[in-house]
């Protein structure tokens, strides 16, 4: 993702990370947050409607993002990058550290008017802190997205971001750009095309494979070290499939469904709290570097 490449790289459709995230604000702008009630019910004619208006408006380089997600984010694909990056064996980095690393990513956005990744995770940081939530919540608003490095090892752009989906079971008709999934390979394959696929019925996210991301490699990363709300909101915070659409709750348990509030929570922080102006970093960090000390050691494994 060096600041040469175009969107002409079949890697890298997107100029930047943010272009998914601006398309996910488009989808789901503020007011429908404002409720807290994402599995109100809805009429699907006219929610299919919305979705067909969402995909026809996105920009060529978002659609050729999913289309690129969806083709390749197969089962195998998702075991293999698991072998692959969860022996946590590439670096040892503190968390300051690894925002640091984070924010040398180059997309072809503009330097001077874009936000960089530092400025998104305190940004969020702060919201979170303004709202009076405890002090592990600020900590996961700073660290969410640190699992992007992946984007720095050389992984596509498609297998680091984007709304993640269930491997191994049938996808919802619910995920966008859903036509999509017809050039996976696994659509025909009738073992994960059930309902359930692989899994059973309410066996618990814990068991279930989602489509490789950032979210998976920083819950590994994390889990050690935060408590279990936390967690979910670093392993599902890009599973908008389920937590803004109310899907794949048959996969579901008890715990699943009640710390699905938190990620709820979570969420409106992610997407609605980007403002151009840019934090003090430096007036921040004693603040964040003695939170970080507070629940993690000095040198992690990446
Ligand atoms: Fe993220
Ligand atoms: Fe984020």
């Amino acid at each position: 993702m060096a600041a040469t490449e175009t969107p002409s790289n079949s890697n890298a459709p997107l100029s930047n990370l943010e272009e998914w995230e601006d398309f996910l604000k488009v989808r789901y702008p503020e007011e429908t947050a404002a409720s807290s009630k994402p599995f109100q019910a809805t009429d699907p004619n006219k929610a299919k409607e919305q979705f067909r208006n969402y995909e026809a408006d996105a920009r060529p380089s978002v659609c050729e993002f999913y289309r690129l997600n969806h083709r390749h984010q197969t089962y195998d694909f998702v075991q293999a990058k698991k072998k692959e990056f969860l022996s946590l064996s590439r670096h040892k980095m503190g968390i300051w550290e690894a925002m640091e690393f984070l924010n040398t990513l180059v997309d072809d956005s503009d330097p001077d008017t874009d936000l960089s990744q530092l400025d998104h995770l305190l940004q969020t940081a702060e919201q979170i802190r303004r709202d009076g939530h405890p002090r592990w919540f600020i900590l996961t608003g700073l660290i969410h997205d640190l699992g992007k490095i992946l984007c720095l090892y050389g992984e596509p752009q498609w297998a680091v971001v984007g709304d993640t989906f269930p491997v191994g079971c049938g996808y919802s008709d619910k995920i966008v750009f859903h036509q999509f999934f017809a050039d996976n390979p696994d659509s025909r394959e009738p073992k994960y095309q059930t309902r359930t696929g692989i899994y059973s019925e309410g066996c618990g996210l814990e068991n279930v494979h989602l489509s490789w991301g950032h979210d998976e490699y920083l819950y590994h990363v994390v889990k050690d070290y935060l408590p279990p709300e936390a967690l979910y909101m670093i392993r599902y915070h890009s599973f908008y499939p389920a937590h803004r659409e109310g899907e794949y709750q048959h996969l579901m348990n008890g715990r699943d469904k009640r710390m699905f509030a938190w990620v709820r929570a979570f969420n409106p922080y992610d997407l609605y709290t980007k403002s151009h102006e840019r934090p003090n970093v430096e007036q921040l960090r004693p603040f964040y570097s003695e939170l970080i000390s507070e629940y993690f050691p000095t040198k992690l494994r990446w």
